[in-house]
């Protein structure tokens, strides 16, 4: 047997993987699933960007381009930004293979071995993973269903007065919750972030645009300017434009950081593809109608689904304000010491089990991303299959609970 790594050892393979993977099994068998887990937009790339992509080809743009993107990406992500009430510049951006990648280079940029690193659950299952992958040590923050899965002040103050902590990570809007920190709600953490100078936020925007309550949700350096120099920006292509295959992301921080993570890049995967950044530079021109279009239609599932999900007994659901995920909380049905003859599972992986064996439907359970007692459906799917996937999950548990 060949030996792995030790770095690679401390990285658990997804545990949501497993449970998608038996839903597309059963697919395959001919059962008819209706899927919740899907991660991303059932909507296409709009055709402007494909076009963009293509023509790119034909002119021959396909060689290397520089290491951290081509010059005229970065500086149209710069003055995207800038629309925002935000000043960046391009060199204080840098283009990535996905957003995965972007956190991927900061994490290991940012910390040395045996740092702290907060992260409030419930979290995006990729965070911890690429501490550990840096060597670094999550610690992880709890949240409360009615605080709507949202990090308090006076918890992230607790953390950091109790031990020393390097950075914190922040997801507005949240996968798995959907739910946004406001622009106050982003200045009151920024207030306590105040007394701690060396701690360096990471804040992954990557569903900024996909907001129900505005055309974009806050940015914490435009409505905290004072935090800019530690923080870095995450934010992509494949969820605002439906651009998931074609893997590009973008990093926006101070230079030095930056520029770092533009050494990491040179020497492991070199540029994003060549001509993705054109269809890219597209996707920044790109009519806002078409996002507003598909943003309403995200907004009118969202409500389609709460309601369902509010409709079932025991379960109680949060209003999402963006993203395509819901984060009901079904823990009523969860009690490990009790038996499911007494109308209770054990935890939520045999509740996910349950659901995808007798009600046919493929939701990840709250555990993947450190909540135990909560599912994440994500809606990214057409409004009858959501009524019929929820109805599937309401008689499965009328039935169980008899
Ligand atoms: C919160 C969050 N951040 C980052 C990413 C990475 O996106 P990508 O690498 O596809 O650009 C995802 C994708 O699922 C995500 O949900």
């Amino acid at each position: 047997m060949i030996r792995l790594s030790k770095r690679i050892q401390r990285v658990a393979p997804s545990p949501t993987l497993a449970i998608t993977a038996r839903a597309k099994a059963m697919k395959a068998e001919g059962i008819d699933i209706i899927s919740f887990g899907a991660g991303e937009p059932d909507f296409d790339t709009p055709e402007e960007i494909c076009e963009a992509a293509k023509t790119a080809i034909d002119e021959g743009k396909t060689r290397y381009t520089p290491a951290s993107g081509l010059a005229e990406l970065r500086t149209a992500v710069a003055d995207d930004y800038r629309r925002r009430n935000r000043e960046v510049e391009a060199d204080e951006v840098i283009i990535t293979v996905g957003g995965k990648q972007a956190l991927f280079n900061a994490t290991q940029v940012l910390f040395d071995a045996g740092e702290k690193v907060l992260i409030p659950a419930p979290f995006w299952v990729s965070y911890p993973a690429q501490l550990h992958l840096a060597g670094a040590e999550p610690v992880i923050l709890s949240t409360t269903r009615e605080g709507d899965y949202k990090l308090q002040p006076s918890v992230l103050r607790g953390a950091l007065e109790k031990e020393e902590i390097r950075g914190l990570i922040l997801c507005s809007p949240s996968n798995p919750t959907g739910s946004t920190y406001s622009a106050e709600e982003l200045q009151d953490l920024a207030a306590v972030l105040a007394d701690f100078p060396d701690v360096v936020v990471m804040y992954d925007a990557m569903y900024d645009r996909l907001y129900f309550d505005a055309e974009v949700a806050p940015d914490l350096v435009a409505v905290a300017p004072e935090l800019d120099g530690r923080v870095l920006t995450f934010n992509g292509f494949s969820k605002t434009y439906s651009m998931t295959g074609w893997r590009l992301g973008y990093a926006i921080g101070p230079r030095e950081v930056i520029k770092a993570m533009g050494t990491l890049q040179s020497q492991s995967t070199s540029n994003a593809t060549s001509f993705v950044q054109y269809g890219a530079l597209e996707a920044l021109r790109l009519d806002d109608a078409i996002l507003a279009e598909r943003r309403a239609a995200f907004q009118r599932r969202r409500d389609l689904i709460v309601d369902a999900l509010r409709s079932i007994d025991g379960v109680r659901c949060p209003m999402p304000s963006g993203a395509f995920y819901v984060f009901p909380d079904f823990s009523e049905f969860i009690d490990p010491a009790k038996s499911e003859e007494e109308g209770y599972f054990a935890d939520d992986l045999r509740l996910t089990e349950f659901l995808l064996v007798d009600a046919k439907v493929a939701v990840v359970p709250g555990s993947a991303f450190g909540a135990p007692g909560g599912l994440r459906l994500s809606y990214a799917m057409e409004d009858e299959q959501i009524r019929e996937g929820v109805q599937r999950i309401k008689d499965a548990l009328e039935k169980f609970r008899g």
